[in-house]
């Protein structure tokens, strides 16, 4: 069975985009489509980092547990907030911290906000960057509008099942992605 990363970035007190994140683990199971495991990075209390995991003389522990967890996975699935049109700085530092681990990954994005253009602009700076890391980038993305309304704080969308059909139909593009790429492996 396929693995699954869920990328949950937003450390923000009161954060609203991870109720995304624990939806999407929760459709994957449900649905018995791969294995899945969000990786938090609130949890991770990363620093900002000063090198590249590879060049650290001393990484910490966790941040040698998060490249091995992109390592592994056969897809990634990043949950991003918009902030001023970007992703957060959380995102980007956890981004720029691995470089081998993405090359060739499948990377999709969906993306959050509260207001009605659900993030659109983050995608832009985040399908960039990855590219250049030489990742495989889903092109189909999915937005989450007003958020504090489409989802509860258990991540239960409010219509389920509209929101199960999209978000089916954007999983299925990551792992076509993720077959393919086995296939060429
Ligand atoms: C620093 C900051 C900048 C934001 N900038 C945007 C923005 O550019 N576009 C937008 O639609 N929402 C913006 N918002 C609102 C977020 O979409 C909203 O707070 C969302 O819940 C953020 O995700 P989070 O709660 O998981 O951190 C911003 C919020 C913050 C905290």
């Amino acid at each position: 069975m396929n693995n699954i990363v869920i990328i949950s970035p937003s450390v923000r007190t009161g954060r609203k985009s991870h109720r995304v994140a624990v939806y999407f683990e929760n459709l994957i199971r449900e649905k018995n489509l791969a294995g899945v495991e969000i990786v938090d990075l609130l949890r991770y209390k990363f620093p900002l980092f000063e090198e590249r995991l590879k060049y650290q003389n001393t990484p910490l522990k966790e941040a040698s547990n998060f490249a091995e967890k992109i390592r592994q996975a056969d897809g990634v699935l990043i949950i991003s907030p918009e902030y001023n049109g970007g992703s957060p700085a959380s995102l980007k530092n956890a981004i720029d911290l691995l470089v081998e681990e993405w090359y060739k990954k499948p990377v999709a994005f969906a993306t959050v906000s509260d207001g009605n253009f659900a993030g659109t602009q983050a995608i832009v700076s985040l399908q960039f960057s990855l590219s250049r890391l030489g990742a495989m980038i889903v092109p189909a993305t999915l937005r989450f509008p007003l958020i504090q309304s489409a989802f509860d704080e258990n991540g239960v969308p409010a219509d389920k099942e509209k929101t199960d059909k999209k978000s089916l139909s954007f999983l299925n593009e990551l792992l076509w992605y993720i077959e393919a790429r086995k296939k060429m492996s």
